[in-house]
Protein backbone atom coordinates (compact mmCIF):
# COMPACT_ATOMS: atom_id res chain seq x y z
CA UNK A 1 0.00 0.00 0.00
CA UNK A 2 1.13 3.06 -1.16
CA UNK A 3 -0.43 5.12 2.29
CA UNK A 4 -3.43 4.27 4.73
CA UNK A 5 -4.49 6.95 3.49
CA UNK A 6 -6.40 5.61 -0.11
CA UNK A 7 -7.99 9.10 -1.49
CA UNK A 8 -10.05 6.87 -4.24
CA UNK A 9 -13.35 6.15 -3.46
CA UNK A 10 -15.10 3.28 -5.52
CA UNK A 11 -18.29 3.11 -4.13
CA UNK A 12 -22.04 3.90 -4.65
CA UNK A 13 -22.68 7.27 -4.21
CA UNK A 14 -19.09 7.89 -2.35
CA UNK A 15 -18.37 11.33 -2.71
CA UNK A 16 -14.61 11.54 -4.61
CA UNK A 17 -11.96 13.22 -3.29
CA UNK A 18 -11.60 15.30 -6.08
CA UNK A 19 -14.95 15.97 -8.05
CA UNK A 20 -13.69 16.06 -11.78
CA UNK A 21 -15.22 17.59 -14.80
CA UNK A 22 -18.59 18.96 -13.59
CA UNK A 23 -18.04 22.62 -13.42
CA UNK A 24 -20.51 23.16 -15.62
CA UNK A 25 -23.48 21.42 -14.40
CA UNK A 26 -22.64 22.70 -10.62
CA UNK A 27 -22.57 26.29 -11.43
CA UNK A 28 -25.68 26.10 -13.61
CA UNK A 29 -27.39 24.13 -10.92
CA UNK A 30 -26.05 26.98 -7.83
CA UNK A 31 -27.73 30.12 -10.26
CA UNK A 32 -31.01 27.71 -9.95
CA UNK A 33 -30.37 27.47 -6.40
CA UNK A 34 -29.80 31.26 -5.39
CA UNK A 35 -32.98 32.25 -7.58
CA UNK A 36 -34.94 29.86 -5.48
CA UNK A 37 -33.33 30.94 -2.05
CA UNK A 38 -34.45 34.39 -3.52
CA UNK A 39 -37.70 33.08 -3.86
CA UNK A 40 -37.77 33.47 -7.74
CA UNK A 41 -39.09 30.53 -9.62
CA UNK A 42 -36.40 27.75 -10.79
CA UNK A 43 -36.52 24.27 -13.02
CA UNK A 44 -36.10 21.76 -11.76
CA UNK A 45 -33.29 19.29 -12.87
CA UNK A 46 -33.05 15.65 -13.62
CA UNK A 47 -29.70 14.07 -13.92
CA UNK A 48 -29.29 10.93 -15.98
CA UNK A 49 -27.24 8.37 -17.35
CA UNK A 50 -25.96 5.10 -17.34
CA UNK A 51 -24.55 3.23 -14.38
CA UNK A 52 -21.68 4.49 -12.23
CA UNK A 53 -21.00 8.24 -14.19
CA UNK A 54 -21.62 9.78 -11.04
CA UNK A 55 -24.94 11.08 -10.49
CA UNK A 56 -25.17 10.40 -6.73
CA UNK A 57 -22.37 12.44 -5.98
CA UNK A 58 -23.52 15.32 -8.08
CA UNK A 59 -26.96 14.85 -6.80
CA UNK A 60 -25.73 15.33 -2.83
CA UNK A 61 -23.09 17.95 -4.03
CA UNK A 62 -25.76 20.60 -5.43
CA UNK A 63 -27.93 19.26 -2.02
CA UNK A 64 -24.76 20.83 -0.42
CA UNK A 65 -24.91 24.23 -2.60
CA UNK A 66 -28.33 24.08 -1.70
CA UNK A 67 -28.16 23.65 2.20
CA UNK A 68 -25.67 26.65 1.53
CA UNK A 69 -27.98 29.12 0.34
CA UNK A 70 -30.19 28.40 3.47
CA UNK A 71 -32.78 26.39 1.60
CA UNK A 72 -34.52 23.18 3.91
CA UNK A 73 -33.06 19.92 1.53
CA UNK A 74 -34.40 16.64 1.73
CA UNK A 75 -32.88 13.27 0.44
CA UNK A 76 -34.75 10.55 -0.55
CA UNK A 77 -33.96 7.30 -2.93
CA UNK A 78 -36.63 5.29 -4.74
CA UNK A 79 -36.13 1.58 -4.11
CA UNK A 80 -37.05 -0.97 -6.66
CA UNK A 81 -40.53 -2.21 -6.34
CA UNK A 82 -41.12 0.30 -3.30
CA UNK A 83 -42.30 3.15 -4.93
CA UNK A 84 -41.55 6.86 -4.30
CA UNK A 85 -44.57 7.82 -2.22
CA UNK A 86 -43.29 6.37 0.66
CA UNK A 87 -40.57 8.44 1.38
CA UNK A 88 -41.72 11.18 -0.37
CA UNK A 89 -44.75 11.80 2.08
CA UNK A 90 -41.65 11.14 4.73
CA UNK A 91 -39.88 14.29 3.38
CA UNK A 92 -42.88 16.33 3.24
CA UNK A 93 -43.40 15.21 6.78
CA UNK A 94 -40.04 16.71 8.02
CA UNK A 95 -39.71 19.45 6.11
CA UNK A 96 -42.98 20.53 7.57
CA UNK A 97 -41.38 19.80 10.49
CA UNK A 98 -38.17 21.63 10.00
CA UNK A 99 -40.87 24.89 8.72
CA UNK A 100 -42.42 24.43 12.36
CA UNK A 101 -39.00 25.55 13.77
CA UNK A 102 -39.14 29.03 12.11
CA UNK A 103 -39.42 31.76 14.11
CA UNK A 104 -41.00 33.80 11.08
CA UNK A 105 -43.83 31.39 10.84
CA UNK A 106 -45.00 31.21 14.86
CA UNK A 107 -45.36 35.09 14.06
CA UNK A 108 -47.19 34.41 10.98
CA UNK A 109 -49.74 32.16 12.20
CA UNK A 110 -53.08 33.65 11.28
CA UNK A 111 -51.96 33.90 7.66
CA UNK A 112 -51.08 30.61 7.61
CA UNK A 113 -54.08 28.87 9.35
CA UNK A 114 -56.00 31.31 6.49
CA UNK A 115 -53.70 29.86 3.96
CA UNK A 116 -55.00 26.29 4.70
CA UNK A 117 -58.36 26.39 5.57
CA UNK A 118 -59.70 25.34 1.98
CA UNK A 119 -57.17 22.94 2.25
CA UNK A 120 -58.15 19.13 3.18
CA UNK A 121 -54.95 19.25 5.54
CA UNK A 122 -55.22 20.99 8.54
CA UNK A 123 -53.21 22.89 10.59
CA UNK A 124 -53.41 21.95 14.37
CA UNK A 125 -52.42 25.36 16.31
CA UNK A 126 -52.93 23.21 19.63
CA UNK A 127 -51.74 25.06 22.61
CA UNK A 128 -50.30 28.29 20.51
CA UNK A 129 -47.27 26.72 19.04
CA UNK A 130 -47.92 25.79 15.01
CA UNK A 131 -47.70 23.13 13.35
CA UNK A 132 -48.88 21.52 10.26
CA UNK A 133 -49.82 18.25 11.39
CA UNK A 134 -48.63 16.22 8.58
CA UNK A 135 -48.42 12.45 10.52
CA UNK A 136 -45.69 10.53 8.65
CA UNK A 137 -47.81 7.38 9.24
CA UNK A 138 -50.82 8.94 8.32
CA UNK A 139 -50.25 10.83 5.33
CA UNK A 140 -47.60 7.68 3.95
CA UNK A 141 -50.85 5.36 4.14
CA UNK A 142 -53.37 7.69 2.76
CA UNK A 143 -51.31 8.40 -0.45
CA UNK A 144 -50.60 5.18 -0.82
CA UNK A 145 -54.88 4.16 -0.86
CA UNK A 146 -55.35 7.07 -2.44
CA UNK A 147 -58.02 7.68 -5.92
CA UNK A 148 -57.06 10.34 -7.09
CA UNK A 149 -52.50 10.75 -6.03
CA UNK A 150 -51.91 13.44 -8.46
CA UNK A 151 -54.51 15.88 -6.79
CA UNK A 152 -53.66 14.57 -2.85
CA UNK A 153 -49.54 14.87 -3.92
CA UNK A 154 -50.30 18.47 -5.41
CA UNK A 155 -52.25 19.74 -2.34
CA UNK A 156 -49.14 18.69 -0.05
CA UNK A 157 -46.75 19.97 -2.15
CA UNK A 158 -48.83 23.08 -2.51
CA UNK A 159 -49.39 23.50 1.44
CA UNK A 160 -45.70 23.05 1.92
CA UNK A 161 -45.00 25.26 -0.87
CA UNK A 162 -47.17 28.17 0.74
CA UNK A 163 -45.80 27.24 4.29
CA UNK A 164 -42.49 27.50 2.77
CA UNK A 165 -43.49 30.77 1.23
CA UNK A 166 -44.87 32.08 4.11
CA UNK A 167 -41.86 31.24 6.49
CA UNK A 168 -39.28 32.83 3.58
CA UNK A 169 -37.46 29.84 2.97
CA UNK A 170 -37.79 27.46 0.34
CA UNK A 171 -37.45 23.71 -0.51
CA UNK A 172 -35.74 21.70 -2.48
CA UNK A 173 -36.39 17.85 -2.50
CA UNK A 174 -33.83 15.71 -4.23
CA UNK A 175 -34.78 12.09 -5.30
CA UNK A 176 -32.20 9.81 -6.29
CA UNK A 177 -32.70 6.43 -8.82
CA UNK A 178 -36.25 7.98 -9.96
CA UNK A 179 -36.48 4.98 -12.77
CA UNK A 180 -37.96 2.92 -9.96
CA UNK A 181 -40.81 5.06 -9.50
CA UNK A 182 -44.09 3.95 -11.08
CA UNK A 183 -46.15 5.89 -13.90
CA UNK A 184 -48.75 7.15 -11.29
CA UNK A 185 -46.09 8.13 -9.46
CA UNK A 186 -44.40 9.95 -11.64
CA UNK A 187 -47.59 11.67 -13.27
CA UNK A 188 -48.08 12.69 -9.41
CA UNK A 189 -45.03 14.33 -8.69
CA UNK A 190 -45.61 16.23 -12.31
CA UNK A 191 -48.77 17.73 -11.90
CA UNK A 192 -47.82 18.87 -8.03
CA UNK A 193 -44.92 20.49 -9.51
CA UNK A 194 -47.13 21.94 -12.27
CA UNK A 195 -49.49 23.40 -10.13
CA UNK A 196 -46.40 24.66 -7.18
CA UNK A 197 -45.06 26.31 -10.40
CA UNK A 198 -48.09 27.95 -11.93
CA UNK A 199 -48.45 29.17 -7.66
CA UNK A 200 -44.86 30.85 -7.75
CA UNK A 201 -43.93 28.69 -4.59
CA UNK A 202 -40.44 28.25 -3.76
CA UNK A 203 -40.04 24.19 -4.81
CA UNK A 204 -37.40 22.53 -6.72
CA UNK A 205 -37.37 19.05 -7.58
CA UNK A 206 -33.47 17.50 -8.06
CA UNK A 207 -34.02 13.90 -9.66
CA UNK A 208 -31.58 11.64 -10.67
CA UNK A 209 -32.02 7.91 -12.53
CA UNK A 210 -30.82 6.13 -15.33
CA UNK A 211 -31.53 7.08 -19.64
CA UNK A 212 -35.12 5.65 -19.09
CA UNK A 213 -36.07 8.28 -16.97
CA UNK A 214 -36.65 11.02 -19.67
CA UNK A 215 -39.04 8.43 -21.64
CA UNK A 216 -41.16 7.85 -18.01
CA UNK A 217 -41.17 11.28 -17.82
CA UNK A 218 -42.44 12.31 -20.89
CA UNK A 219 -44.81 9.47 -20.84
CA UNK A 220 -46.24 10.64 -17.35
CA UNK A 221 -47.44 13.96 -18.15
CA UNK A 222 -46.32 15.93 -21.86
CA UNK A 223 -45.63 18.99 -20.11
CA UNK A 224 -43.08 17.40 -18.11
CA UNK A 225 -40.47 17.90 -20.89
CA UNK A 226 -40.84 21.72 -20.06
CA UNK A 227 -41.06 21.61 -16.74
CA UNK A 228 -37.43 20.28 -16.12
CA UNK A 229 -33.67 20.85 -16.89
CA UNK A 230 -32.40 17.33 -18.46
CA UNK A 231 -28.57 17.18 -17.93
CA UNK A 232 -26.86 14.36 -19.57
CA UNK A 233 -23.99 13.31 -17.00
CA UNK A 234 -21.68 11.01 -19.00
CA UNK A 235 -18.26 9.70 -18.81
CA UNK A 236 -15.44 12.42 -18.34
CA UNK A 237 -13.83 13.62 -21.17
CA UNK A 238 -10.06 12.79 -21.43
CA UNK A 239 -8.66 16.37 -19.85
CA UNK A 240 -10.93 16.03 -16.77
CA UNK A 241 -10.20 11.87 -16.44
CA UNK A 242 -6.81 12.78 -16.56
CA UNK A 243 -7.79 15.43 -13.15
CA UNK A 244 -9.77 12.11 -11.59
CA UNK A 245 -7.14 10.21 -11.36
CA UNK A 246 -3.91 12.50 -10.95
CA UNK A 247 -5.20 15.21 -8.52
CA UNK A 248 -6.33 13.10 -5.91
CA UNK A 249 -2.65 11.23 -5.29
CA UNK A 250 -1.06 14.84 -5.82
CA UNK A 251 -2.45 15.83 -2.43
CA UNK A 252 -0.36 12.88 -0.75
CA UNK A 253 2.72 13.48 -2.78
CA UNK A 254 1.93 10.59 -5.37
CA UNK A 255 2.77 11.25 -8.93
CA UNK A 256 1.62 9.30 -12.31
CA UNK A 257 3.70 8.71 -15.46
CA UNK A 258 1.77 9.65 -18.32
CA UNK A 259 2.18 6.54 -20.01
CA UNK A 260 0.28 5.04 -16.45
CA UNK A 261 -2.46 7.77 -17.04
CA UNK A 262 -2.70 6.72 -20.82
CA UNK A 263 -3.36 2.98 -19.65
CA UNK A 264 -6.05 4.18 -16.95
CA UNK A 265 -7.76 6.10 -19.23
CA UNK A 266 -8.28 3.62 -21.94
CA UNK A 267 -8.89 1.33 -19.56
CA UNK A 268 -11.74 2.93 -18.04
CA UNK A 269 -12.74 4.61 -20.43
CA UNK A 270 -13.05 8.08 -18.41
CA UNK A 271 -16.12 5.82 -16.26
CA UNK A 272 -15.57 7.86 -12.73
CA UNK A 273 -16.84 4.01 -11.02
CA UNK A 274 -13.91 2.53 -13.02
CA UNK A 275 -11.48 5.51 -12.55
CA UNK A 276 -12.04 4.98 -8.83
CA UNK A 277 -11.82 1.26 -8.42
CA UNK A 278 -8.75 0.64 -10.76
CA UNK A 279 -6.87 3.66 -9.04
CA UNK A 280 -7.65 2.35 -5.55
CA UNK A 281 -6.46 -1.32 -6.85
CA UNK A 282 -3.04 0.36 -7.50
CA UNK A 283 -2.96 2.05 -4.40
CA UNK A 284 -3.08 -0.84 -2.03
CA UNK A 285 -1.12 -3.38 -4.85
CA UNK A 286 1.69 -0.95 -4.91
CA UNK A 287 4.65 0.94 -2.37
CA UNK A 288 6.00 3.27 -4.76
CA UNK A 289 4.89 7.10 -4.64
CA UNK A 290 5.71 7.42 -8.30
CA UNK A 291 3.06 4.72 -10.46
CA UNK A 292 4.58 3.68 -13.63
CA UNK A 293 3.01 2.35 -16.50
CA UNK A 294 4.32 -1.52 -15.36
CA UNK A 295 2.64 -0.65 -12.19
CA UNK A 296 -0.76 -0.45 -13.79
CA UNK A 297 -0.31 -3.18 -16.21
CA UNK A 298 0.03 -5.31 -12.99
CA UNK A 299 -2.86 -3.86 -11.45
CA UNK A 300 -5.70 -4.38 -14.05
CA UNK A 301 -6.75 -7.92 -13.41
CA UNK A 302 -7.21 -7.44 -9.85
CA UNK A 303 -9.45 -4.62 -11.06
CA UNK A 304 -11.09 -6.84 -13.26
CA UNK A 305 -11.71 -9.24 -10.40
CA UNK A 306 -12.88 -6.81 -8.49
CA UNK A 307 -15.37 -4.84 -10.72
CA UNK A 308 -16.35 -8.94 -11.75
CA UNK A 309 -17.05 -9.69 -7.84
CA UNK A 310 -18.75 -6.64 -7.25
CA UNK A 311 -20.08 -3.73 -9.53
CA UNK A 312 -21.30 -6.06 -12.13
CA UNK A 313 -21.99 -9.17 -10.64
CA UNK A 314 -24.82 -7.81 -8.15
CA UNK A 315 -26.96 -7.00 -11.07
CA UNK A 316 -25.97 -10.12 -13.31
CA UNK A 317 -26.97 -11.80 -10.33
CA UNK A 318 -30.25 -10.57 -10.19
CA UNK A 319 -31.12 -11.76 -13.57
CA UNK A 320 -33.03 -14.84 -14.72
CA UNK A 321 -31.40 -17.25 -16.34
CA UNK A 322 -34.26 -16.46 -19.63
CA UNK A 323 -33.27 -12.95 -19.06
CA UNK A 324 -29.41 -13.70 -18.58
CA UNK A 325 -29.75 -15.70 -22.55
CA UNK A 326 -31.34 -11.96 -23.60
CA UNK A 327 -28.30 -10.43 -22.05
CA UNK A 328 -25.70 -12.78 -23.86
CA UNK A 329 -27.49 -12.46 -27.04
CA UNK A 330 -27.05 -8.70 -27.09
CA UNK A 331 -23.23 -9.25 -26.64
CA UNK A 332 -23.40 -11.71 -29.25
CA UNK A 333 -25.09 -8.90 -31.76
CA UNK A 334 -21.35 -7.49 -31.81
CA UNK A 335 -22.16 -3.61 -32.11
CA UNK A 336 -23.69 -1.72 -29.51
CA UNK A 337 -26.62 -0.59 -29.16
CA UNK A 338 -28.22 -3.57 -31.17
CA UNK A 339 -31.69 -3.81 -32.47
CA UNK A 340 -34.62 -6.20 -31.06
CA UNK A 341 -34.38 -8.29 -34.49
CA UNK A 342 -30.91 -9.45 -33.79
CA UNK A 343 -31.25 -10.20 -30.35
CA UNK A 344 -34.19 -12.59 -31.38
CA UNK A 345 -31.38 -13.79 -34.10
CA UNK A 346 -29.04 -14.57 -32.00
CA UNK A 347 -31.50 -16.58 -29.24
CA UNK A 348 -32.98 -18.23 -32.06
CA UNK A 349 -36.47 -16.95 -31.32
CA UNK A 350 -39.54 -14.47 -33.04
CA UNK A 351 -39.21 -10.79 -31.93
CA UNK A 352 -42.47 -11.03 -30.34
CA UNK A 353 -41.41 -13.59 -28.12
CA UNK A 354 -38.81 -11.82 -26.29
CA UNK A 355 -41.10 -8.24 -25.39
CA UNK A 356 -41.47 -9.65 -22.54
CA UNK A 357 -38.16 -10.50 -21.43
CA UNK A 358 -37.01 -6.90 -22.90
CA UNK A 359 -39.38 -5.05 -20.55
CA UNK A 360 -38.54 -6.62 -17.51
CA UNK A 361 -34.75 -6.13 -18.21
CA UNK A 362 -35.79 -1.92 -18.87
CA UNK A 363 -38.08 -2.44 -15.84
CA UNK A 364 -35.15 -3.82 -13.47
CA UNK A 365 -32.74 -1.16 -14.90
CA UNK A 366 -30.35 -3.77 -16.58
CA UNK A 367 -30.99 -2.60 -20.42
CA UNK A 368 -32.78 0.43 -22.15
CA UNK A 369 -34.14 1.41 -25.36
CA UNK A 370 -31.52 3.30 -26.73
CA UNK A 371 -33.55 4.26 -30.25
CA UNK A 372 -36.44 2.78 -31.54
CA UNK A 373 -36.30 -0.80 -31.79
CA UNK A 374 -32.62 -0.53 -30.17
CA UNK A 375 -31.63 -1.86 -26.89
CA UNK A 376 -28.15 -0.97 -24.94
CA UNK A 377 -26.84 -1.97 -21.41
CA UNK A 378 -27.49 0.43 -18.71
CA UNK A 379 -23.70 -0.31 -17.39
CA UNK A 380 -20.97 0.72 -18.75
CA UNK A 381 -18.98 -2.15 -20.05
CA UNK A 382 -21.46 -4.65 -19.23
CA UNK A 383 -20.41 -6.26 -22.76
CA UNK A 384 -16.76 -6.76 -21.67
CA UNK A 385 -17.62 -8.45 -18.48
CA UNK A 386 -19.72 -10.81 -19.80
CA UNK A 387 -17.34 -11.94 -22.82
CA UNK A 388 -14.93 -12.37 -19.82
CA UNK A 389 -17.16 -14.45 -17.70
CA UNK A 390 -19.12 -15.97 -20.26
CA UNK A 391 -16.81 -17.41 -22.35
CA UNK A 392 -18.67 -15.40 -25.56
CA UNK A 393 -15.97 -14.63 -28.46
N1 LIG B 1 -16.97 13.58 -11.18
C1 LIG B 1 -16.35 12.56 -10.58
N2 LIG B 1 -15.01 12.56 -10.43
C2 LIG B 1 -14.40 11.53 -9.82
N3 LIG B 1 -15.04 10.46 -9.32
C3 LIG B 1 -16.37 10.41 -9.43
C4 LIG B 1 -17.09 11.45 -10.06
N4 LIG B 1 -18.39 11.15 -10.05
C5 LIG B 1 -18.49 9.95 -9.43
N5 LIG B 1 -17.28 9.51 -9.05
C6 LIG B 1 -17.05 8.20 -8.40
O1 LIG B 1 -17.73 7.25 -9.22
C7 LIG B 1 -18.43 6.29 -8.44
C8 LIG B 1 -19.89 6.26 -8.83
O2 LIG B 1 -20.55 7.44 -8.43
P1 LIG B 1 -22.13 7.45 -8.17
O3 LIG B 1 -22.49 6.39 -7.19
O4 LIG B 1 -22.52 8.84 -7.87
O5 LIG B 1 -22.65 7.04 -9.61
P2 LIG B 1 -24.17 6.86 -10.08
O6 LIG B 1 -24.26 7.45 -11.43
O7 LIG B 1 -25.08 7.39 -9.04
O8 LIG B 1 -24.30 5.29 -10.19
P3 LIG B 1 -25.63 4.39 -10.07
O9 LIG B 1 -26.43 4.61 -11.33
O10 LIG B 1 -25.14 2.99 -9.96
O11 LIG B 1 -26.38 4.83 -8.85
C9 LIG B 1 -18.12 6.62 -6.98
O12 LIG B 1 -17.10 5.76 -6.59
C10 LIG B 1 -17.64 8.06 -7.00
O13 LIG B 1 -16.68 8.31 -6.00
MG1 LIG C 1 -26.53 6.52 -7.88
Amino acid sequence: MIDYRNPYTPGAGAMPKYLAGRDDILEAASLQLKALAANYQSRSLVLYGLRGVGKTVLLNSIESVAEGEGILVRHIEVEEKKGLIAPLASACCSLSASLNRIELVKSKLEQIKNLFASLTLSVDAGDGSLSLGFNEEVLGASLASSHNLSGDFTDILVVLGKYAQAAGSSIFIGIDELQYASKEELEALACALHRATQLGLPVMFGCAGLPKLLKMLGEAKTYSERQFSFVKVDSLPRDKAVEAIVRPAQKLDVRYSDEAVDVIIDYTEGYPYFIQELCSTIWTSSDSKFISLETVLGCTSIADMRLDEGFFSVRYDRCTPRQKEFLIAMVRCGELPCTLANVAHYMGRDVSSIGPLRAQLISKGMIYSAARGEVDFTVPQFDRYLRRTERID
